[in-house]
């Protein structure tokens, strides 16, 4: 299993984001939190953010919908040159649709669970998505503490993907630094998202790849 780092631009300086997407040119991909004020309380980029964005950025972006009615905006993201678009199961009325509405558009499709929502509904369409995301804080806002308590759910995600014999990708976000990643490793997670951990740090690439580093072998110790 190859392990990915995708670091938050959440937690980048808003006023030098092609500075900041430099600095981060190692990692897997480049994780974009939009938030719409209404399905979370905070407020970040649209559309035209990630347009610009995916112009100057030397690796993929992995975009992160915390929106209301993702079924309506979900593929103009990875039109907008997202390589992957990721929408919560809660705010979604149609999720088999929204899925298949970002993959015509040419991005992998990716599904997120806040730590309260049962992965059951998804697991059972497993073959609808290319990413499960586990969410390890309440979403909304960078900076906050790592959810123990979401690991059996993650547990149970990994255990149906192998399960299933997919490649789905199992992502977790939310106060990832380089001790929490071992538990969330150890229980199955492949794809790592992390802010501060990467920007707070005075070598983002150097974080980078201790985070690497430590989750590979915490997916050896298994
Ligand atoms: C939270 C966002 C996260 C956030 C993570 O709602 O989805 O992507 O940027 O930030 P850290 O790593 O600081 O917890
Ligand atoms: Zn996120």
């Amino acid at each position: 299993m190859s392990i990915r780092i995708h670091p938050s631009i959440l937690a980048a300086d808003f006023a030098n984001f092609e500075r900041e997407l430099q600095r981060i040119g190692t990692a897997d991909a480049a994780h974009v939190d939009i938030m719409d004020a209404h399905f979370v309380p905070n407020l970040t980029f649209g559309i035209p953010m990630v347009e610009r964005l995916a112009e100057v950025s030397p690796i993929p972006l992995d975009a992160h919908l915390m929106i209301d009615d993702p079924d309506r905006w979900a593929a103009d993201y990875a039109r907008a040159g997202a390589a992957s678009v990721t929408f919560h199961l809660e705010a979604a009325a149609d999720p088999i649709a929204t899925a298949r509405s970002i993959r015509a558009a040419g991005a992998r499709a990716g599904v997120a669970l806040k730590p309260g929502t049962a992965a059951d509904t998804v697991l059972a369409e497993l073959a609808e998505f290319d990413l499960i995301l586990v969410m390890t804080v309440e979403p909304g806002f960078g900076g906050q503490s790592f959810m123990a308590d979401t690991m059996p759910k993650l547990r149970q995600v990994a255990t149906a993907v192998a399960e299933h014999g997919s490649s789905t990708l199992i992502q977790v976000d939310g106060g990832i630094t380089t001790e929490t990643i071992v538990e969330a490793a150890a229980h199955g997670a492949d794809t790592f998202v992390a802010g501060s951990s990467v920007f707070r740090s005075s070598d983002p690439a150097e974080a980078i790849a201790e985070l690497r580093a430590v989750a590979e072998r915490s997916v050896r110790s298994l």
